[in-house]
């Protein structure tokens, strides 16, 4: 097959691509990616050894661009990963978001259409379902995000189903819960503390520590979103979760233990604004098509650390720049709206 992987450059694309190229050796795959500040041409070094791998550097939202190589490779199957993905950038600078999360996806739908793609799969999260107290979301639960991310992600979905309903288009969604492993830009909660932990410097928790999370290795949720593509149902929506929940506390803690480094380094820091207090998911359907997680938690972590042990030139350009720290600071200072 043919495939199509946008966003393949940033963490849980590129190590898609990886996934597919080994797991189909007849395969080829085109990545597009727009390569922002998450998207990392060394991500894909594994890949760039394959003849069978192309990459081209642009927006998904640029359709002349999409159609250009939807028809030049004969692309049978779309797997969309290209979005803006961070909650706190998402508070800071919400239109990327809605741009590239809602109006890329519709510009890849209008290629599908024009082109008659056999397959396209959005990559989506457990974000859109808002957070929920016990249990897990189900894939028939009402949307209700609530971060300009998750909103934007939600907007997404919701035109791949319409795509489907009106045009018959040949769609499936997954929504994953949280991944971690090799390759993850060091915003996100596990990369960002393992390597602040390994230079000793604060780990910024916020609130009181106790937002949980449904954690899933990253190999597990490519191995799921290929099996979707190969066997899955279009018009379906499937949910790929470890049933794995942990505060972050609980992240911080064990992050801390296996770097041999002191409690002394969490640092309690302002809440996120409208943080979700639980992401938690049912899994019912995908374990039904045949699928399970291969890598319990405690391994899981235990390589990802590893990594960023072993990986130093991959992480610490990325962390110079300290976009981050320096705009949370600013909403942390400016104060919410009092409406809620
Ligand atoms: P990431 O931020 O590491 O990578 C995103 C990639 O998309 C980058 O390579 C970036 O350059 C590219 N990109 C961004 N805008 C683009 C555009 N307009 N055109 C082309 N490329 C563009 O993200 P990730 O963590 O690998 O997430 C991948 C997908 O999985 C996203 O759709 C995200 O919503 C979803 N997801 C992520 C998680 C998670 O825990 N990381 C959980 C559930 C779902
Ligand atoms: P994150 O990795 O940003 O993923 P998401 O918000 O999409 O779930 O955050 C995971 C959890 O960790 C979330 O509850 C927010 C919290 N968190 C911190 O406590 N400190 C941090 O510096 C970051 C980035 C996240």
């Amino acid at each position: 097959m043919r495939v199509l992987v946008t966003g393949g450059a940033g963490f849980i694309g590129s190590h898609y691509v990886d996934v597919r190229l080994r797991r189909h050796p007849r395969d080829q795959v085109v990545v597009l990616d727009k390569l922002t500040y998450a998207g990392n041409p060394a991500n894909l070094a594994e890949a760039r050894k394959s003849p069978r791998f192309r990459f081209v550097k642009g927006d998904i939202c640029d359709a002349r661009l999409v159609d250009r190589i939807v028809r030049g490779h004969r692309i049978e199957a779309i797997v969309n990963f290209a979005a803006e993905t961070h909650v706190d950038r998402s508070i800071l600078t919400p239109e990327e978001f809605a741009k590239t999360d809602v109006l890329g996806t519709q510009t890849l739908l209008e290629a599908v259409r024009k082109f008659k793609v056999k397959r396209f799969l959005q990559i989506s999260t457990d974000e859109v379902y808002g957070s929920i107290e016990r249990g897990g979301f189900k894939e028939t639960d009402p949307l209700k995000p609530s971060s300009p991310y998750s909103a934007s992600k939600a907007g997404g979905d919701l035109q791949v189903l319409a795509y489907w309903h009106t045009y018959g288009l040949p769609v499936i969604i997954t929504r994953s819960s949280n991944n971690y492993g090799p390759r993850q830009y060091p915003e996100k909660l596990i990369p960002l503390f393992v390597t602040n932990a390994i230079e000793n410097q604060p780990l910024p928790l916020y609130g009181d520590g106790l937002n949980t999370r449904d954690w899933i290795y990253v190999e597990d949720n490519c191995l799921g979103v290929d099996h979707v593509l190969d066997h899955g149902r279009v018009g379906e929506i499937y949910n790929l979760g470890a049933g794995n929940t942990r505060t972050n506390r609980e992240i911080t803690f064990a992050i801390l233990k296996l770097l041999g480094k002191p409690a002394r380094l969490i640092q309690k820091v302002p809440d996120r604004w409208g943080h979700d207090r639980r992401y938690a998911l049912n899994t019912r359907k995908m374990q039904a098509l045949g699928w399970r997680t291969q890598w319990p938690f405690v391994r899981g972590l235990r390589a990802t650390v590893q990594w960023y042990q072993d990986h130093p030139e991959w992480w610490r350009p990325l962390k110079s720049g300290d976009y981050l720290k320096y705009y949370k600071k600013q909403y942390a200072g400016r104060g919410r709206q009092q409406g809620k």
